[in-house]
């Protein structure tokens, strides 16, 4: 099989397209990405060499492009993760999460309808629900309430995919899973800001009171999970992945720092996140019974082995977090440090 993937230098991306290689060594992985401050071709450094990955550099927006990819290679499946992912950056900068995740997204979809995709792979997010009360979990049925930026344009590009199948009869397949965590998270979200941080001696940054849960899941159990969905999901069909781990942010940082044995002293509350959800929890039964999947790895043994991961790859978070995202980090940094103190 031939396929193309969107996005495959970021976190789970890059880590998608390692698996498919791994897993699936006969086929050919188109690797299509923008290189935006997230994505980073360092992730994909063990597939030097490689026949049968093909990095292009370019944006899903660029139909052109990708519809003269999808004929040069013969590509069969599209695997669609590119997009702006940090909710953060959706308050701070609304309008490029529109470009991508929503225009972007109806782009490739054009794109795959003019060559004749056979299969298209929406990788959608659990946000796309908005948030639960303290008990409950999302089914596929659940109503749709984003409540941000970015799970609203999220929303769009879900069901401008589902769209797609119904009115124009491509073959669309959309999976909504809940918190990644693992190797090669860029160090804005939750799990790898808080291990650089703690190594570096900086505050933790904790919004709120610490409550808000999230449903966790390693980036290898999602992989797995895409793999099945692209190959044995039901056309027209949506996919709750989630890894049945939740847990309080203030539960997570504690247990960072207690690996790295470093005090907890550290931590600072800090504002809340404006609309910020207050509990994500996924009930997968419909991907399990159908499908057959099932995580592999436990949240404790997960998130041991990633602070490990952090701890032995400091070049690479060094790296990617210099140059211009540096210059962000370190105002919207400091910005939360000063309201705390004030
Ligand atoms: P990421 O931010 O780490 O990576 C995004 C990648 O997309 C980067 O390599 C970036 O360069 C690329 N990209 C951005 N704009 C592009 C454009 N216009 N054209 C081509 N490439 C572009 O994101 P991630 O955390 O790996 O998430 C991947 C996908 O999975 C996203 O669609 C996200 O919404 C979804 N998702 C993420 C999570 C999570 O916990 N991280 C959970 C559920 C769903
Ligand atoms: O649920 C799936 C979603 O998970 C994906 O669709 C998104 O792409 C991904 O970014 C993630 O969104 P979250 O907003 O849940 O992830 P984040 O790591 O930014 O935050 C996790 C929780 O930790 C959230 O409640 C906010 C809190 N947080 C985050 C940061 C960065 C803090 O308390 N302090 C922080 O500095």
């Amino acid at each position: 099989m031939n396929v193309l993937v969107t996005g495959g230098c970021g976190f789970i991306g890059s880590n998608l397209v390692k698996y498919i290689r791994r897993h699936r060594p006969d086929w050919k992985v188109v690797n299509f990405d923008k290189l935006t401050y997230a994505g980073n071709l360092e992730n994909l450094t063990e597939l030097e060499g490689d026949p049968n990955h093909v990095f292009v550099r370019g944006d899903v927006g660029n139909k052109e492009l990708i519809e003269h990819l999808v004929r040069l290679h013969g590509i069969e499946a599209v695997m669609h993760l590119a997009a702006e992912s940090h909710v953060d950056r959706s308050i701070l900068g609304p309008e490029v999460f529109t470009v991508t995740n929503v225009l972007g997204t109806q782009v490739l979809l054009e794109a795959c309808r003019a060559t004749g995709v056979k299969r298209f792979l929406m990788v959608s997010t659990d946000e796309v629900y908005g948030s639960l009360g303290p008990t409950g979990s999302f089914t596929e049925t659940s109503p749709l309430q984003p409540s941000s930026v970015y799970s609203a344009s999220k929303t769009s590009a879900d069901l401008m995919a589902l769209a797609y199948e119904h009115t124009f009869g491509l073959d669309v397949v959309v999976t909504r899973c809940s918190n990644n965590y693992g190797r090669y998270q860029f160090p804005e979200k939750l799990i790898p800001l808080m291990v650089v941080n703690a190594l570096g001696d900086k505050p933790l940054p904790v919004y709120g009171d610490g409550g808000n849960v999230r449903d966790w899941l390693h980036v290898e159990d999602h992989c797995q999970a895409l793999l099945i969905a692209l190959e044995k999901g039901r056309r027209g069909e949506v996919y709750n992945i989630g890894g049945g781990a939740e847990r309080k942010n203030i539960e997570i940082v504690k247990g960072i720092l207690s690996a790295l044995s470093k005090p907890e002293t550290l931590i600072k509350y800090v504002k809340d996140r404006p609309g910020h959800d207050r509990r994500y929890a996924i009930d997968p039964a419909k991907i399990k019974a159908e499908l057959g999947w099932k995580p592999a790895h436990t949240f404790e043994q997960g998130l041991a082995e990633t602070v490990r991961w952090y701890v032995d790859n400091r070049p690479w978070w060094e790296r990617v977090m210099s140059g211009a995202y540096r210059q962000y980090f370190d105002t919207q940094y400091k910005a939360r440090l000063d309201q705390a103190a004030a």
